[in-house]
């Protein structure tokens, strides 16, 4: 784990597939001690900048838990409270809070930025979302998996839905890591980049895992886990709602999707999700355009099968585990 101190964490792609199991079983502690009462306040006295150009609720709270749980102080940058960007730059805000702060999170727009923050900082920089990659996410997905079913290799992930963007991207690369068959299921226009693709089938040779790009919906057939994600990012445009409602609708997650995965599957989604009418733009696409539910049936978001609230709190435990493996040498914190 020696290997952890002192990184940023800005992609899944920087760490080997021993690495990223380093973080999951310190998560898995971390949880546990947080479950049994055990104090693990190992970075009493340290502070964190948590960084959000974009809003938050799962991310912004697991950093602010895990960072109180470790003793650390923190300060919450929003999407307008701060110079970034608009009076100052990137580059120099990196050089004032690694100043100040141990650690730096960022959540935004481009993955060029959070590399420029890592590159001037002087201390690690975690990426809390970019366009690109959403890596702290997947380490909270893997972590619900391998509690379910007890290992990752060879188990089949689908994701279903707009494959181009962070959770697609970082799905397929976590499962490469790890060993996973991964299938995105998408119209060939929502296909991640054919680089990407390149780069995950060469890490999926040597770990045994495998990447399927497929139009197909019938791609659920005996996979584990099914997952998907909001069909509209933050940051994109009011106007591409009509287009990707039209083109991802056969791509929602329904009963009969689950059905083809199997009983013995599970459903994931990052959240928040646009299950139900029970939100603002829920309620304002419902009424533009028919529909009660988009990229997840309500019927299978509140099923057995549906794990996304454990995935929401393994945010918390998994976010913990980076700062800490980042921050710390694991003699201070290592059990047994
Ligand atoms: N899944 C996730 O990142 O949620 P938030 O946008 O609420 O942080
Ligand atoms: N793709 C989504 C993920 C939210 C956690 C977005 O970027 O808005």
């Amino acid at each position: 784990m020696a290997a952890l101190y002192g990184r940023h964490f800005l992609t899944l792609r920087d760490f080997t597939a021993e690495e990223i199991t380093d973080f999951l079983d310190l998560a898995a502690q971390l949880k546990a001690e947080k479950k049994q009462g055990v104090p693990h306040d190992h970075l009493r006295g340290r502070n964190v900048a948590l960084i959000f150009e974009k809003t938050s609720t799962r991310t912004r709270c697991s950093f602010e838990v895990a960072a109180h749980d470790l003793g650390m102080g923190t300060t919450y940058l929003d999407p307008s409270g701060s110079q970034i960007g608009k009076k100052e730059s990137i580059k120099d805000t990196a050089r004032v809070l690694g100043r100040m702060y141990d650690g730096i999170e960022y959540r935004g727009y481009g993955q060029e930025i959070v590399e420029t923050l890592a590159a001037h900082a002087g201390v690690p920089v975690w990426n809390g979302l970019t366009n690109e990659y959403h890596p702290t996410q997947m380490l909270a997905d893997m972590l619900t998996v391998r509690e379910h079913f007890g290992r990752l290799a060879g188990l089949r992930l689908t994701y279903f839905g707009d494959a181009r963007y962070n959770m697609g991207n970082s799905y397929m690369v976590v499962c490469a890591k790890l060993g996973l068959h991964f299938t995105a299921c998408a119209p060939k226009k929502y296909f991640p980049d054919p680089e990407l693709v390149e780069t995950c089938r060469a890490w999926a040779r040597e770990s045994g895992g495998s990447i399927t790009l497929t139009e197909d919906v019938s791609a659920a057939a005996e996979s584990d886990v099914i997952c998907t994600d909001v069909w509209v990012s933050m940051g994109e445009p009011d106007e591409v709602w009509q287009e990707r409602i039209a083109d991802l609708t056969p791509y929602r997650v329904t009963k009969d999707v689950m059905a083809a995965a199997g009983p013995h599957a599970i459903f994931l989604h990052c959240l928040p999700s646009f299950h139900d009418l029970e939100t603002k733009i829920g309620r304002e696409m419902g009424e533009r355009f028919g529909i009660t539910e988009m990229e997840v049936t309500d019927e299978v978001f509140e099923s057995e099968q549906s794990l996304v609230f454990d995935e929401a709190e393994n945010r918390m435990h998994t976010i913990k585990a980076v700062m800490l493996a980042t921050l710390a040498r694991p003699e201070t914190y290592r059990r047994g």
